[in-house]
């Protein structure tokens, strides 16, 4: 049911702080302050040589994200690719590999044909997946359920919170086990962990303000989203969200990409969506923003408090967070990315929970 809720889509987003809570609490000990996975793991973290994940759409770029945690945090070399290109690009796997296929539905034939494969070749296979009962889930060595409980909406909002939910406790498990990670720095990470409720709410009340912008947003024919290191896949996130129910082109692209191709459709009438926690990488993205601002683009900055003093630049707007952990930013940055979608879908009319020629679960290739 949607109850006060104009569509599900709505509904999900706003389910985020409780289901995102929910899902932690299973993957944290909070009286030790320390990650625990739920399911004794059938490898060790500390032996693996390689993890290569595959997935599908909005769980692929979860999984891009968790490419960059499990580097940053396990120092774990990692590889990703989409689902329909890992199944058949017969990959070299390696002798003591981990593979990790993520899915909402659990259902996705790409997505269990890379399952099948990375298993034929002798690859532990870990189930990051939402639907317990799900075929994925049952073929899988171990399973890391995100419970973000049924997604009814095709744009997948709280299932993909929630996966980077339990893929971040994954790869602090991960670090801890390799000995990368000292227990400082997992509480550490445990306590910006614990916060991402709290700052998914704050984040929901750019509800307004989004939904101002969408006015402009529907009136145009394209949008450019940009972010560096884990903004990155957030850009690519906004972009498919953004297309997906509002029909309006989008691309997400790396902001040092900008420079090799897309900036020559920088003009007066495409916004550029940059998304720029005030995290290592955010100069750079500043000097990208200047180089949009220097031809004339429409600027709309995703970014906290202190990115907002620091950005000296005009933009068409600026949505701001509160500071946090550059490590979760990209569970709280996600929600203002799908409100600005939602809202622009419902100016624009469409269709939002069923959006043509889409299906919830694309079970055939
Ligand atoms: O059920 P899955 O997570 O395997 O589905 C993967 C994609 O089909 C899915 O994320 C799709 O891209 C969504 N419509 C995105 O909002």
């Amino acid at each position: 049911e949607k109850g006060n809720f104009r569509h599900f889509m709505a509904k999900e987003m706003h389910e985020q702080p409780e289901v995102v809570a929910h899902t932690l609490a299973h993957y944290i000990d909070m009286a030790n302050e320390t990650v625990q996975l739920p399911a004794d793991l059938p490898f060790d973290f500390a032996r693996l040589e390689r993890v290569s994940i595959a997935a599908c759409g909005t769980a692929y770029y979860a999984g891009i994200i968790a490419k960059y945690w499990f580097e940053r945090y396990a120092r774990l070399p990692v590889e990703i690719d989409v689902a329909s290109e890992f199944r058949y690009r017969e990959a070299p796997l390696p002798e003591n590999g981990l593979m990790v296929v993520i899915s909402q539905s659990g259902e996705t034939a790409d997505t269990l044909a890379s399952l099948r494969y990375a298993r034929a070749e002798g690859q532990h296979v870990m189930a990051v997946v939402n639907v317990p009962t799900s075929t994925i889930a049952r073929e899988a060595d171990v399973v890391m359920p995100t419970l973000a409980g049924p997604e009814i909406g095709v744009a997948s909002t709280k299932a993909f919170t929630c996966q980077l939910a339990t893929l971040a406790a994954v790869a602090v498990a991960a670090g801890r086990a390799r000995g990368v990670l000292s227990a400082e720095d997992e509480r550490a990470l445990v306590h910006a962990l614990v916060e991402v409720p709290r700052l998914m709410n704050e984040a929901l009340k750019l509800g307004p303000e989004t939904e101002t912008l969408s006015r402009s947003f529907s009136r145009v024919r394209d949008v450019l989203y940009l972010g560096r290191g884990t903004s990155y896949p957030l850009a690519l996130e906004g972009a498919l969200k953004l297309k997906e129910i509002s029909y309006i082109h989008a691309e997400g692209y790396a902001a040092g990409e900008l420079k090799h191709g897309p900036i020559a459709l920088i003009d007066e009438n495409m916004p550029v969506v940059v998304i720029a926690p005030h995290d290592s990488v955010f100069d750079k993205t500043m000097s990208n923003m200047q180089e949009v601002a220097a031809r004339g683009g429409r600027i709309v900055l995703i970014t906290d408090k202190t990115g907002a003093e620091q950005a000296s630049l005009e933009t068409e707007a600026t949505l701001v967070l509160p500071d946090m952990d550059p490590a979760i930013a990209p569970l709280v940055y996600a929600i203002p990315v799908q409100l600005l979608a939602y809202h622009t879908a419902v100016q624009m009319g469409t269709d939002v929970d069923q959006p043509r020629n889409l299906a919830k679960s694309v079970t055939v290739e």
